[in-house]
């Protein structure tokens, strides 16, 4: 998907410099002229137990900022933002040539909210240093009765709906907008007049027409870089669709366009009516259940986008604020494997560490040897580092590391995490060098690495500016080990070295 969207922000970047305007609340939006169409929005106050995830870099030059929702009723849908955004972010990053200043900002609104629909917009801003900066967005939607999550096409009967829309809006552009056919964007023009299909409307049939979820995706990565993908409805009670990339009539914003309500209905599926009675709904409270959710919210497919884990051992320690601050700076989410008689001394710093997002994970009490111990001694020594750790953030560890990474039948059967291990060892306990450091960790790692430090030892942590900026260049993505293995299921007693 990455690879398709980078296709699309060069079609885009023809359309040249491109203003970035984009609402920061309400239903404001897009086109200059009065009576413009206007994009519907949805106040996301409206929406019990939302959260809202910033991330953002600035480092020598380079700014990267994105703002996701989370709606803990909805998690397919949460998780389709974000890791769409990182995915863009990974395009970006691996895309980039030279290390001069750039800038990408991903924000995301919905569009319509419901107890029944969720829509959201999603849009990029890309500015490489040079002269060209872009602007594209795209929009994703959710089926909460089914928890599915759909792409644009889900809105549309079929393919000549699509077809009559795109042909209905390069006439409005043309007609309306006075933007010549050959001056649209890609999928519009004389092109789409001519394909549309005849009488596509009045022929179509009556009835609602399901569409499946799988067939809608299809047709979307079939219609990658269409023009139509940013689509919503209007506050008059049709399609609209937006172009971040076209310019408005004085230079700025963003051209709209808006198919009448009457001419809307006939092109919709069901889910597509269903999202229609939505962003009509005058209901201004959605509740999707599920909204007290306690403990983290893991929202990113490492599945879809390179992600590592880097994880520190045997604190907190003297240098593990310090730690802390540097990952701040990329946003970068880490887990720390603590011992709990460490805790008890400075609950401050694992307090601090939790509410930044970072995992605390359970590395026994005093970094005892578990294969000499009996069962019962396991489960105790693993028990008393909980408590401390409950007692210092609030939430209880939900994986373990075993000292020295020495773990037996028995330990393993007393054991009630996850085993998490490592594949990329720095060793810096040993070597001490931060050289040496910063090369294992940024040579050996690969998407879905776990990776080991201790938090512990200066060098190590002198090492971690470089390593998080070697690993962001090349599009990587910082989480904890719970969110690199989110959805694939961790299991009590099982030995993790890495996710597959
Ligand atoms: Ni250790």
């Amino acid at each position: 998907m990455a690879v398709h969207l980078s296709t699309r922000i060069r079609r885009l970047l023809s359309a040249g410099i491109v203003l970035w305007l984009l609402p920061t609340s309400g239903c404001a939006f897009g086109g200059s002229a009065e009576g413009a169409p206007r994009l519907r929005t949805v106040e996301p106050t409206w929406i019990d137990g939302l959260k809202v995830q910033e991330r953002s870099m600035d480092e020598d030059g380079l700014r990267i900022s994105t703002v996701h929702p989370v709606v803990p009723g909805a998690r397919p849908f949460s998780t389709e933002i974000h890791t769409t955004m990182a995915e863009e972010q990974t395009a970006f990053m691996t895309a980039r040539d030279g290390k001069g200043a750039a800038s990408l900002e991903q924000k995301a609104e919905f569009l319509v909210a419901n107890d029944d629909v969720l829509g959201a917009r999603i849009t990029t801003r890309r500015d490489n240093g040079g002269s060209e900066a872009s602007a594209s967005a795209t929009t994703r939607w959710y089926d909460a009765a089914r928890g599915e999550v759909l792409p644009w096409t889900a809105l549309f009967r079929d393919r000549d709906a699509i077809r009559a829309t795109a042909a209905e809006v390069a006439r409005v552009l043309h007609e309306e907008e006075g933007v010549e056919f050959d001056e649209q964007p890609e999928g519009l023009g004389q092109a789409a007049v001519s394909a549309a299909p005849s009488d596509a409307v009045e022929d179509a049939p009556s009835g609602p027409v399901e569409v499946a979820a799988d067939d809608a995706w299809k047709l979307a990565a079939e219609l990658e870089g269409s023009p139509l993908e940013d689509v919503g409805f209007g506050t008059s009670g049709g399609l609209v669709v937006s172009f971040p990339g076209l310019p408005g009539e004085d230079g700025g914003g963003e051209r709209s366009v808006a198919i009448d309500a009457d001419a809307t209905r006939p092109l919709l599926s069901a889910f597509g009516e269903r999202a229609l009675a939505a962003a009509a709904s005058e209901d201004k409270t959605v509740d999707l259940g599920d909204a007290r959710t306690s403990g983290p919210i893991t929202t990113l497919d490492c599945a879809r986008v390179p992600c590592v884990a880097l994880t520190f051992d045997d604190g907190p320690g003297e240098h593990t604020e310090r730690l802390l601050d540097d990952l701040a700076d990329y946003s970068a989410k880490a887990t720390f494997y603590v011992l709990g008689s460490m805790v008890e001394e400075a609950p401050d710093v694992v307090a601090r560490a939790a509410r930044e997002g970072h995992e605390i994970a359970n590395h026994t009490w005093k970094h005892d040897d578990l294969t000499a111990k009996s069962g019962k001694g396991v489960a105790a020594d693993l028990a008393r580092t909980a408590k401390a750790i409950e007692k210092a953030t609030g939430a209880p560890p939900r994986t373990m590391r075993p000292p020295y990474g020495a773990y037996d039948d028995t330990s393993l059967k007393h054991t009630d995490y996850p085993v998490i291990m490592w594949d990329v060892d720095t060793r810096d306990w040993m070597n001490r060098d931060t050289r040496k450091i910063v090369k294992t960790a940024t040579t050996e790692t690969a998407p879905g690495s776990i990776v080991l430090f201790h938090d512990i030892h200066a060098p190590t942590v002198d090492a971690i500016p470089t390593v998080l900026r070697a690993l962001h260049d090349r599009g990587f993505h910082f989480v904890t080990v719970t969110e690199l293995f989110g959805g694939t299921g961790l299991e009590p007693g099982t030995v993790y070295q890495r996710r597959d």
